[in-house]
């Protein structure tokens, strides 16, 4: 969990190969949605590019299927999802009946300057995902990936008016989860400093997730 920005996608791309976890982004999924020009993308995208979190009745219907189509033996990784209370609650209550144990839930902390250079900095290879900063990641040759020479593209939802809203649906809708799992005491709930450079935020989850009996 985390606000926009704070690095939610880039840790989560380091840690599944770490930890060996397949990585579900509810972003990535709806951005794939999208792009195949569906009448259900087509709805996503008008929640998004407004900064606007989609409607829970949407969300739950479509990460519970993917929760368990990619329910292995190696273990989940979360990334965006959940992001309402009601959210956590339908996750719980699949992971529950799944009898699946929620390990840790790891909140990046980031501030709103932070958060707003980043995203407005941000681009992406659109063959294979990989993340770019403009400034602190930049890929080697001008606008085009590493690793696949194609130009990399921005996200429409990527705009400072647009982050913005992204961040006060974060405040009102998103903090009062990390309460609900503070308060529910089952997983670990684990708090990082996502200001600090990506090797540096890297170290601290890692460290924090390995001090813990994954998989209980
Ligand atoms: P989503 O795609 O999840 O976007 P987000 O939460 O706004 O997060 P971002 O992907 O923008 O940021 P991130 O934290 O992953 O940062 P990143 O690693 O890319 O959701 C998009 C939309 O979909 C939502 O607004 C909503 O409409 C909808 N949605 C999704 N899930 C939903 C749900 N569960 N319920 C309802 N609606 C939902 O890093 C950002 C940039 O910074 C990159 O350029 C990166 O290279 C750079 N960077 C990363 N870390 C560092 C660092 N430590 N130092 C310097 N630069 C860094």
């Amino acid at each position: 969990m985390g606000p926009p920005g704070a690095g939610k996608g880039t840790q989560a791309k380091r840690l599944v190969e770490a930890f060996g976890m397949a990585h579900l982004s509810s972003g990535d999924i709806f951005r794939a949605e999208r792009a195949s020009g569906s009448a259900l993308g087509e709805k996503l995208a008008g929640y998004m590019d407004a900064g606007e979190l989609v409607p829970d009745e949407l969300v739950v219907e479509i990460m519970a299927k993917a929760v368990q189509d990619n329910d292995g033996p190696t273990g989940l990784m979360l990334d965006g999802f959940p992001r309402t209370v009601a959210q956590a609650e339908a996750l719980d209550e699949q992971l529950a009946s799944a009898k699946r144990p929620l390990d840790a839930v790891v909140v990046i902390r980031a501030s709103d300057a932070v958060v707003v250079e980043r995203i407005t900095g941000r681009r992406s290879c659109p063959e294979c995902g990989k993340l770019y900063h403009m400034t602190f990641m930049p890929p080697a040759d001008d606008s085009v990936c590493d690793d696949c020479g194609v130009a990399l593209t921005q996200r429409e939802d990527d705009t400072e008016d647009v982050v913005r809203q992204r961040l006060a649906a974060y405040r009102q809708q998103t903090e009062p989860v990390v309460d609900y799992y503070r308060r529910r005491g089952e997983a670990e709930l684990i708090e990082i400093d996502g200001d600090k450079a990506p090797d540096d935020v890297s170290q601290d989850i890692t460290a924090a997730l390995n001090n813990l009996p994954l998989g209980r």
